[in-house]
């Protein structure tokens, strides 16, 4: 299935492109805002994806785009090497659409659906540890806590211990012999969410360092931002619209609300952004109609000020197993 992109209108509302201006699409995907950028304005855009298998999309629209697109196989968290790379040093705009695509989901041998048999795979990049290391090598309580901090899984412990029994004996290679353990551990019937659904979402994050990704992410832009710049981030769970709202709310100077894994940030000198809305814009019904992906969808955008940029936030990175505790054993 294509990628049909979420909320356009309301990102291109917030982006507000104009003739001359360079902007960034950090999630490029199958290209679904860097054309519709390009086609609001006469600007240009540098796209980001760290899925080298967006590349042939991306090809095209650089033909397309009469050269003003460009296609950077990177993490967004790179993209002020990227702006550099590219000759540049500030930009006017950046747009973010996290997570993961249809086309990734929906292809059995990146292994991120438990409905369908893949390996057990699940990287955007194709680079560095898989989920498969992640269940052969972490421990019992890591993966716990994996699924509890990630997943939002409750039982996460019985998952955990029954994976951990399972591995003893038979190593996991495959999305459906794990997607059988768990769901045989979380046990109930059967509801409109597969069982699997949590153990697999805080799989993903993992990872792919989603949370820490997003927390460079958030201050990249903002060394980035040249001053009116804007910054549209669409989330799709409340892990990662809690770290833009905290992120975003302290940096506006407004009071940022804290949660037991991610404690409110200390305010900091001047205002380095100015929110767009207070409150996070959330799809149409008839959006959701069409598209069922976009229900759990939240855009949040601000404009960047002329302040300095702030230090990163370490306090915004959850407290959670990071992928650096497989990077450093593998
Ligand atoms: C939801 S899709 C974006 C869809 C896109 N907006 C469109 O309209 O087609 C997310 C894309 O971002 C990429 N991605 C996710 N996290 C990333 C990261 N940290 N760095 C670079 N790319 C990332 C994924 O590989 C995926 O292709």
């Amino acid at each position: 299935m294509n990628h049909v992109p979420v909320m356009l209108d309301e990102v291109l509302t917030a982006l507000a492109a104009r003739g001359g201006a360079i902007y960034i699409d950090g999630t490029f995907g199958a290209g679904g805002y860097s054309r519709a950028i390009l086609s609001a304005a006469d600007c240009r855009v540098i796209g980001i994806d760290r899925d080298p298998a967006v590349r042939p999309v991306g090809d095209d629209l650089k033909r397309a785009s009469g050269g003003r697109f460009v296609l950077v196989e990177a993490p967004f968290s790179a993209m002020r090497d990227v702006v550099a790379e590219a000759g540049g040093h500030l930009v006017d705009g950046i747009v973010l659409d996290l997570g993961v695509s249809s086309m990734q989901l929906d292809q059995a041998e990146r292994g991120f659906s438990f409905a369908k048999s893949g390996p057990l795979d699940m990287r955007m990049s194709g680079k560095g540890p898989s989920a498969a290391d992640a269940i052969a090598r972490l421990t019992e309580k890591e993966l716990a806590d994996i699924f509890y901090i990630y997943g939002e899984e409750k039982k996460s412990r019985r998952v955990a211990a029954a994976i951990v029994r399972e591995r003893a004996e038979n190593p996991f290679t495959t999305t459906d012999h794990l997607a059988s353990v768990v769901a045989k551990a979380v046990g109930g019937k059967h509801t409109k969410t597969h069982p699997a659904t949590r153990t697999f979402q805080g799989l993903r994050i993992f990872v792919n360092d989603e949370l820490g990704e997003l927390v460079r992410a958030l201050s990249a832009a903002e060394q980035l931002l040249s001053p009116l710049g804007r910054l549209v981030i669409v989330t799709f769970h409340s892990l990662e619209d809690r770290i833009v709202k905290t992120f975003l709310r302290a940096r506006a100077g407004l009071n940022a609300g804290g949660s037991r894994h991610m404690p409110e940030i200390e305010r900091g000198p001047e205002p380095s952004f100015r929110l767009l809305t207070r409150k996070a814009i959330e799809p149409s019904a008839e959006e959701i109609n069409v598209n069922p992906r976009a229900r759990s969808a939240k855009l949040r955008a601000a404009i960047r000020t002329e302040a300095p940029a702030w230090p990163i936030d370490i306090s915004l990175f959850p407290n959670a197993p990071s992928l650096s505790r497989l990077e450093a054993s593998s």
